[in-house]
């Protein structure tokens, strides 16, 4: 069948038409894909079916597995894939995290070698919000003024998961406290705030959510600094809200977008998901 590729955003993000990710891609077919993942940032593939062990040979594809820090929202007997859910087990037992990333952030930017890429598969959804906002940060770089570029390129922000985990803990108050090991597992790394793709050689402004602050400035002033950047980045026109329906799945590139999921009425509808996450390499 053949492969199209049809365009989601005036900026970025493309859906891929004729793929069943279910079973093993040609020479041929992974090429186009990886393309179109290099060409667009994001990429859709809908009504898809996949197992755990298909959802990672497909991650697989594109690069080792990266296990995610918090330990409890992995899928049993499948460490590589996190659950982003409000259902519930035994004794009423969270499945998977429900309040994932509501705030814009790459994954795991708080690595010293972050993602590169994230594969978000929708098994449920509500029929109502839980939408995902995608942000490109290529098409924010491209629209920086000339010296806006320059000073940037000579900044570092630092990220921290730790720091983001308990802000997000005090605020809804449903994720219980990380261990004393994810803490030490992951202290603050610094990055450069301009980074240049190492696949497509574009460059993106890195920073987001798990940024605390700017090596070498004032603590108030990085935050403040950090947010303003944030408000830019996330302006309507670099951004795409995706409604999800059941089967979808979204293949995004942490190096050049940033995502941030919005709420949905959690006591009357689910929605259940798994994510697989790609290592990546160093940010220059
Ligand atoms: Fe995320």
């Amino acid at each position: 069948m053949t492969i199209e590729i049809r365009s989601l955003h005036d900026s970025f993000g493309a859906e891929v038409i004729g793929v069943d990710l279910s079973r093993p891609l040609d020479a041929e077919e992974f090429a186009t894909v990886h393309r179109a993942h290099l060409d667009h940032g994001i990429i859709l593939f809908r009504d898809q079916e996949l197992t755990p062990a298909q959802h990672k040979a497909f991650s697989r594809r594109f690069g080792p597995p990266e296990i995610h820090v918090v330990s409890w929202y992995r899928l049993p007997d499948h460490p590589e894939i996190i659950v982003v859910s409000n259902k519930k087990g035994a004794e009423g037992k969270p499945l998977g995290l429900e309040d994932a990333g509501r705030y814009w952030h790459s994954d795991m930017s708080y690595l010293p070698t972050p993602a590169l890429g994230s594969i978000l598969y929708a098994v449920e959804v509500p029929p109502t919000g839980g939408a995902t906002m995608f942000a490109s940060m290529h098409a924010a770089f491209d629209a920086l003024t000339p010296e806006r570029k320059e000073s940037l390129s000579k900044m570092r922000a630092v990220h921290h998961f730790g720091s983001r985990w308990y802000r997000e803990k005090d605020k809804a108050g449903i994720r219980p406290p990380m261990t004393k090991e994810e803490e030490e597992k992951t202290p603050p790394v610094d990055h450069p705030i301009i980074r240049t793709h190492p696949e497509n050689g574009r460059k993106s402004i890195y920073t987001g959510g798990f940024t605390m602050g700017v090596v070498g400035m004032a603590q108030d002033e990085a935050l403040e600094f950090l947010d303003d950047l944030d408000a830019f980045m996330t302006q309507p026109q670099f951004v795409y809200t995706h409604e999800w329906r059941a089967g979808d799945v979204v293949f995004w590139d942490n190096r050049c977008t940033m995502h941030h999921a919005t709420v949905y009425d959690a006591q009357k509808h689910t929605r259940h998901m798994h994510r697989t996450t790609i290592k990546g390499d160093k940010p220059f």
